[in-house]
């Protein structure tokens, strides 16, 4: 059976993934870089993923005994994401399928979120709260389009997390860390109160934002409050304020399905809420295995295998990279 390879690179990960033309998924490997200090330096994230994308791609094939001649075409993530990245997973994309004779597919990274969410779980047409370092939407198909009907209007909740991390000396990525120091702390305190410790809430109609709770919550702890109880409190003010705009979405949409994906999509928390919101409603929740919620090769291979069966392919002029790619920009021609 014929496999579509992804090619995921549109900022810490450079990963291949695949997908059997059945559905089958075959998972990816993945190298995420870490900046030693500070934030991503997208040339050095891309020197990471170019010195590394052969020895990752011959892991991948021995791994999984995909033979070179089994693959069907080459998927890779054409944007959005960092500009030096992206070009990195382009450039590798381009030289396979030249080399193998076989089809390039650029998809839209966003629409892989939701895609391999949809193929993972079976919800069928669900509102996608994509929650992730460099996005935060919340998304719905409207006809041939995923309309993004709510978003972030200044960081994403990711990186607000990795941000408030990295000033409390925790590196990169910070999310899983912040997720259990606040576990820690709901252990000791039984009773931990929100009144004890309220942050700004970034909701503003349909969209929201992260910077103001991010300096907020800097500052309790400068002011003193224990830096378990504030990761706590970042929590769920941030993730109650993605929930209460998913759930007018789902309200707005008429839908009945919510998709968490992105990386902040692992964190238990956000997964409870999700829970709680949709039974209250009478809807459904899910999510993807963790591996599938972090960027990954799988996601991209998915899409890219939707596009193929539809006759979708990339021509080579048209395979530059975009940086500032829309969720909306992709005409959904599939089910
Ligand atoms: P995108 O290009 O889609 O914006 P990304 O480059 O941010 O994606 P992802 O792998 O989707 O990459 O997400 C990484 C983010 O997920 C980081 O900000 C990280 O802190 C966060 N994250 C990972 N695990 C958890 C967790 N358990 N709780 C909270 N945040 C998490
Ligand atoms: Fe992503």
């Amino acid at each position: 059976m014929g496999v579509i390879l992804g090619i995921e690179s549109t900022a810490h990960t450079f990963s291949f993934g695949g997908v059997y033309t059945n559905g089958k998924t075959i998972s990816s490997s993945s190298a995420l870089f870490r900046p030693e200090q500070g934030g991503i330096h997208p040339r050095e994230a891309a020197d990471h993923h170019s010195v590394l994308s052969g020895s990752l791609f011959k892991e991948f094939i021995s791994k999984n005994k995909i033979p070179v001649n089994q693959i069907d075409a080459i998927a890779f993530s054409q944007g959005p994401g960092l500009g030096p990245c992206l070009r990195v997973g382009a450039s590798v994309a381009r030289s396979l399928a030249d080399k193998i004779g076989k089809p390039l597919i650029g998809v839209n990274h966003c629409v892989a979120h939701i895609e391999i969410g949809r193929l993972q779980t079976g919800c069928l047409d669900p509102v996608l709260l994509y929650v992730s370092g460099g996005n935060t939407q919340v998304i719905a198909r409207n006809g041939n389009r995923y309309r993004v009907i709510g978003e972030t209007l200044d960081i994403g909740i990711g990186n607000m997390l990795d941000k408030f991390a990295r000033t409390q000396g925790i590196p990169f990525p910070g999310g899983p860390k912040i997720e259990k120091l606040s576990a820690e702390w709901l252990k000791e305190k039984s009773s931990a109160r929100l009144d004890d410790i309220i942050l700004p809430y970034g909701v503003q109609g349909m969209d929201l934002s992260f910077s103001g709770i991010l300096t907020a919550a800097i500052q309790k702890v400068a002011d003193g409050h224990n830096l378990q109880e504030v990761c706590w409190s970042l929590q769920e003010h941030s993730f109650s304020a993605c929930i209460e705009v998913a759930e007018r979405a789902l309200a707005h949409t008429g839908k009945n399905e919510l998709l968490l994906g992105g990386g902040v999509a692992c964190n238990e928390r956000i997964r409870e809420m999700s829970q709680l919101m949709c039974k209250e409603r009478g809807a459904g929740a899910f999510w993807p295995e963790k591996q599938y919620c972090v960027d990954n090769g799988t996601m991209i291979a998915e899409l890219g295998r939707k596009m193929l069966k539809h006759n979708i392919h990339t021509k080579l002029v048209d395979s530059a990279i975009d940086p500032s790619m829309r969720t909306d920009h992709a005409e959904v021609v599939w089910d």
